[in-house]
């Protein structure tokens, strides 16, 4: 029975330190390794290019699409099927821990070493995948390949992307020899399952093994542009400053006037978390910003109603510091609830090895939120230490605590890929 198999927790935890030296970085403040995958940097290259031939070693086909996301699968016993997708994404953000995304890919790779190892086979293939720049932190939009593998971004559009160095995502995906020949826009898979870390406090503080993901909140992001008059610091009157650094603070205040007015419900999140003044220094009043907003509700409308409010506010700190403020969105999404049933199945299979759990919704977003578009998805969470810190060197999740969330996926990828045929397998 499947649910005898084991994953091997050691295993794993070496593939996650491994696969976290590529990119690896200390950091100054703490002493702590830490890891920067920007997505298509170099280091992001390496990284694939080792969670490939990782892939290789386990039997996998690996296939690569036009926005370099990446497909390792495992032959069916009926290869016509469907495949049961496993995947997440290997980019990281500049300042991250070795959990983030990569638990979800060597989770599904590690997966696959069990069944190989116990000789088993399932009836539909298994795909283990990995998704080109998840994070947006360097060209901006977040899920940007696994939405242009569901068809929710054009794959121009995306390829267009540029980062603040004005090179964009096609020139890099070539640069690093991940401009695949794959056609971007994926076929259905039958079920699509991703194991995460939960990047947040909730699991670990109520003592849970394991987080069912409910849904995705919604996500909204801008980019601003606030253009004043540069000016000297010691003879410009104030009276006749037009100071980009003070309307972006007026706005970075507004936003957390916007959560405190709790118009926007409890779970309203507001972050300013670039604010880069040019020329950026100490005795030139700046003369340019530019800023990024995020906002996340799992209220779609709230949402709508916030992002409609700091548009609003933005008009009036033009007006009040007599600059311009433009901004642009670069990324908007709404709630996503992921399939019930698959909810069901992974509650059943934690109840089964006796692994505590609740329903969670995620703050972070998922590339997940982007297959459910296509198919059946569902998230497994993992607790995590330190309040669940993440996108810092702190992260951590114990060996423990990965296992236990590989052993559901495990377990549930099994039953799915013994599912027998349906009407909308191909014959
Ligand atoms: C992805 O990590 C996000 O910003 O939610
Ligand atoms: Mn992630
Ligand atoms: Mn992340």
């Amino acid at each position: 029975m499947t649910s005898q198999l084991f994953i091997d927790g050691a295993r794993l935890y070496r593939s996650l330190a491994a696969l976290g030296e590529l990119g690896a970085f200390t950091d100054p403040h703490s002493g702590l390794r830490g890891v920067c995958r920007l997505a298509l940097t170099a280091e992001d290259g390496a990284g694939r290019r080792h969670v490939v031939e990782q892939m290789r070693e386990a039997g996998l086909t690996v296939r690569v699409d036009r926005i370099g996301n990446v497909f390792g699968r495992r032959a069916g016993l009926d290869d016509r099927l469907r495949p049961v997708m496993l995947g997440s994404h290997i980019d990281s953000v500049a300042t991250a821990g070795r959990f983030d995304g990569c638990l979800g890919v060597l989770g599904g790779l590690e997966v696959v070493r069990t069944l190989n190892d116990a000789g088993r086979a399932t009836l539909r293939p298994l795909v283990v995948a990995f998704f080109t720049d998840e994070e947006g932190a360097r060209f901006g939009t977040d899920m940007l390949g696994s939405a242009v593998a569901t068809g929710r971004i054009a794959l121009e559009d995306a390829h267009a992307l540029r980062d603040r160095n004005g090179l964009s995502v096609r020139d890099e995906l070539a640069a690093i020899g991940f401009l695949g020949d794959d056609p971007p826009r994926l076929p259905a898979p039958f079920a699509y399952l991703e194991c995460h870390v939960e990047q947040g406090p909730v699991l670990r503080a109520a003592g849970l093994d394991l987080g069912v993901v409910a849904g995705v909140q919604g996500i909204c992001w801008h980019e601003l542009t606030i253009v004043g008059k540069a000016a000297h610091a010691g003879t410009t009157p104030m009276a006749l400053r037009a100071d980009a650094g003070v309307a972006a603070s007026r706005i970075n205040l507004a936003l957390r006037d916007l959560v405190a007015s709790g118009r926007f419900g409890a779970e309203f999140r507001a972050t300013m978390g670039v604010l880069l003044p040019h020329p950026g220094l100490v005795n030139v009043v700046p003369g340019e910003v530019t800023a990024t907003v995020d906002l996340r509700n799992p209220d779609s409308a709230l949402l709508d109603a916030a992002e409609a409010a700091i548009i609003a506010f933005y008009a009036e700190a033009a007006r009040m510091e007599g600059v311009t403020v433009t901004h642009r969105r670069t990324a908007r999404t709404p709630y996503v609830g992921f399939d019930a049933e698959l909810g069901r199945r992974i509650a059943a299979a934690a109840d089964a090895r006796g692994l505590s759990h609740a329903g969670i919704v995620s703050g972070a977003g998922h590339d997940a939120q982007e297959l459910a578009r296509l198919c059946p998805a569902a998230m497994i969470f993992v607790p995590g230490e330190h309040d669940g810190i993440s996108h810092n060197p702190r992260e951590l999740s114990t060996e423990r605590q990965c296992a236990d969330g590989v052993n559901v996926l495990l377990d549930v990828a099994c039953a799915l890929a013994d599912a027998p045929a349906t009407p909308e397998d191909q014959p």
